[in-house]
């Protein structure tokens, strides 16, 4: 079967048993800096052979994750340790998915920084405590952080939420309130001046409100090294969204308004978001079931994200060549990837329903669950062989 390729070509592919009508298009595989597969030490909530599969379901074939494991991984050895029982879960998913890891800051693991430079992505700071017990609050751990990761030239990868501002607002009731839009906006603006001071390349994890995406659109104007995340969830869902999803809709930083919503698709639109990443954040069901504040904060989102980005293609929302530039070419720059040949064959008109039932995830559920959307990957070429999906 000849299918077009988004660069243009025509490739032939055996793909016979799809059928006539579909409208199909080869993009470049996805790639995404920003998962949680939780080994070691959470694999009852994902693990490389579940996570392997619901990234090729979501057409992604590169992934980057994230280091709050139990134990966290801060230095050389647990990083070895984790890529060892990476590479055997893989290996036993038959999945060649690409992977590259973070290392995570602690107060005082810098001295580490220099050992691990040649064998991770970046380092992951967590400005405020979220998932796992990782946190670097004091801002003179930090610049520590900053200075050694600019010296050897490393990525600094942000959670930033300031830890003071949410702890003085613990008493609320509401997530969204106690881990406020403030406490985003006063860790940003800290990162971004430590960012600048160090000469550090800054990347922000998950921004989520309007005035997040004004300190970036000022920060590059001043020519500071930072690059922009958002997530699909802080995309395609807001506030009003608890009365449905309770604590599925619980993560960090927290869901924001509708407003907010709109200000992230004009951010994307003006090109001041860099790469949307899915921050795919798996806990059980039966974890999210416990009353709020022992829920845990973190959605999946792996095998939705480039569904819904095709959906809101239909909806003038984006195009397509936004969404190759900030799920594929940006990514792969920025984080300096080796290129590779993988491509995800996309539905363009396939409707289809999310179900809980169909996907791969350990954890076994969406927060879109219930969306109907158009456009579907149908297919994943990966290491020059095709996984029909
Ligand atoms: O909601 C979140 N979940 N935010 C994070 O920063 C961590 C993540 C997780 O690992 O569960
Ligand atoms: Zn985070
Ligand atoms: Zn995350």
């Amino acid at each position: 079967m000849k299918i077009k390729t988004y660069a243009n070509k025509i490739i032939e592919i055996d793909l016979n048993d799809l059928s006539e009508n579909s409208n199909l298009l080869a993009l470049p595989a996805l790639i995404v800096p920003h998962v949680h597969f939780r080994v070691p030490g959470a694999e009852h909530k994902e693990d490389w052979q579940t996570g392997a599969r619901a990234a090729v379901a979501g057409g992604y074939t590169t992934v980057i994750d994230m280091p709050n494991n139990n134990p966290p991984v801060i230095n050389y050895a647990g990083l070895m340790e984790k890529k060892k029982i990476i590479n055997e879960q893989l290996k036993r998913s038959g999945l060649p998915l690409n992977y590259a890891l973070y290392l995570g800051a602690t107060k005082n693991n810098w001295t580490e920084f220099e050992k691990c430079a040649q064998q991770i992505a970046g380092i992951k700071l967590f400005m405020g405590a979220s998932t796992g017990n990782l946190l670097v609050d004091k801002k003179e751990d930090q610049e520590k952080i900053f200075a050694e990761a600019a010296r050897l030239n490393l990525l600094v990868a942000v959670h930033a939420e300031d830890e003071a501002t949410i702890n003085n607002n613990k008493q609320g009731l509401f997530h969204s309130v106690i881990r406020s839009r403030e406490a985003a906006i006063k860790a940003v603006s800290q990162a971004l001046e430590l960012a600048k001071k160090y000469k550090t390349k800054l990347y922000l994890c998950h921004i989520s409100t309007a005035e997040e995406i004004n300190l970036v659109a000022e920060a590059k104007k001043e020519g500071v090294t930072v690059y922009a995340e958002v997530t699909p969830h802080h995309l395609f869902l807001n506030e009003n969204d608890y009365d449905r999803l309770g604590t599925l809709g619980q993560v960090n930083p927290p869901l924001r308004t509708i407003k907010d919503n709109q200000a992230l698709w004009q951010a994307i639109n003006d090109g001041l978001i860099d790469i949307i990443g899915t921050d795919h954040a798996p806990h059980t069901l039966k974890e999210k079931a416990k009353p709020y504040p022992n829920s845990p904060s973190g959605v999946p989102g792996i095998e939705t994200c480039l569904s819904l980005l095709l959906n809101a293609c239909h909806e003038s929302k984006i195009t397509l060549n936004k969404i190759v530039e900030l799920t594929h070419d940006n990514p792969q720059k920025i984080f300096n990837l080796p290129k590779n040949n993988d491509l995800v064959i996309v539905d363009l008109d396939l409707k289809k329903e999310v179900k809980n039932e169909n996907l791969k995830t350990k954890c076994g559920w969406s927060p879109f669950v219930g969306r109907a959307l158009t456009g579907w990957p149908v297919a994943v070429i990966i290491n020059n062989k095709i996984k029909k999906l």
